[in-house]
């Protein structure tokens, strides 16, 4: 598939509360053929010495031509692409990695927890595309770490948030009320999550005990993003039960559950 290594000129970058962001930048090349799961390296063009680009998941395509990232600023790189202004300049090269798969006639839930909840407006829209409109589970740590709520809202069926202090929705994680909804109506579901590596372990547990489906968004810090410097090994076995190191950004981000350990 393409991918373009391009300057994409700044549309908005906006503090959704928190450490929580979004950016948004024009690059219709990118725009024009990424599909759901997919990533880009960026990079603001003015960086000093944080010269290495970071992986984010693409959160939604705008009018076409823009992409848009939701971050959390936690570290030298995403502190930095928090100070950017509008018509500032990111490198940007993608689209990068896999996607997740459209099953035709399963029932979508999707699971995200905190910024794992990136790629799901990008996801939901498309699968609302296919007619499919998916359940989706939203785990934060509190209330105000919920983002994208009304666009979530209408691209699912139902949205149910879930916080681990108990400020909005069910007390606890995402994964205990999604096990507890599943054990009775567990049929035809196919799981695709987003979010920390302990929450992706508990999706994966549950898939394999009820036997379904589960596409997993994986993470692993990244060099190159395109499967040179290979430096985003995950461990995983093959579909032929052999041990192998997959690398994250070109055999994946997304994985079939049973591939990945967890
Ligand atoms: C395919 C993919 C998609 C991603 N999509 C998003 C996204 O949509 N939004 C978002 O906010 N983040 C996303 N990430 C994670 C993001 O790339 C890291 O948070 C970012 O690289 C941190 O850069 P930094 O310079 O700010 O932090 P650093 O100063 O490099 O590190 C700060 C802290 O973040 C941790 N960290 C660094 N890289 C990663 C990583 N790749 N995954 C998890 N923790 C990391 C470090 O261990 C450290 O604790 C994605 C990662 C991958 C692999
Ligand atoms: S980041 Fe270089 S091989 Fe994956």
């Amino acid at each position: 598939m393409a991918k373009y290594d391009l300057r994409a000129r700044i549309v908005e970058n906006e503090c959704l509360g928190g450490k929580y962001y979004r950016i948004r930048a024009h690059a219709p090349e990118i725009a024009s053929i990424a599909r759901p799961g997919q990533f880009c390296m960026i990079r603001p063009e003015i960086c000093g010495d944080a010269l290495m680009r970071r992986p984010f998941s693409i959160a939604a395509i705008r009018e076409m031509e823009v992409l848009e990232f939701a971050y959390t600023a936690i570290g030298r790189g995403t502190r930095l692409l928090a100070q950017q202004k509008r018509d500032d300049v990111l490198w940007c090269l993608g689209p990068l990695g896999n996607t997740f798969p459209m099953i035709e006639g399963a029932r979508a839930i999707c699971v995200a927890g905190g910024i794992g909840i990136a790629p799901f407006p990008f996801l939901n829209y498309a699968l609302n595309k296919h007619r499919v409109f998916p359940v989706m589970y939203y785990g934060a740590r509190t209330a105000d770490e919920l983002v994208y709520l009304e666009e979530l809202n209408q691209l699912s069926e139902k949205l149910i948030l879930c916080t681990d202090d108990g400020t909005a929705g069910f007390h606890g994680f995402v994964t205990q009320l999604l096990e507890r909804d599943l054990e009775n109506d567990f049929q035809n579901v196919v799981l695709y999550a987003c979010g920390p590596h302990p929450m992706l372990a508990q999706v994966k547990r549950i898939a394999t005990k009820l036997g379904i489906a589960a596409y997993l968004s994986m993470e692993e810090v990244m060099g190159c993003g395109i499967g040179i410097c290979i430096g985003c090994p995950i461990p995983g076995t093959t579909p032929e039960g052999e041990k192998v190191n997959y690398l994250c950004c070109k055999d994946g981000p997304i994985f079939p559950s049973s591939y990945v350990e967890l």
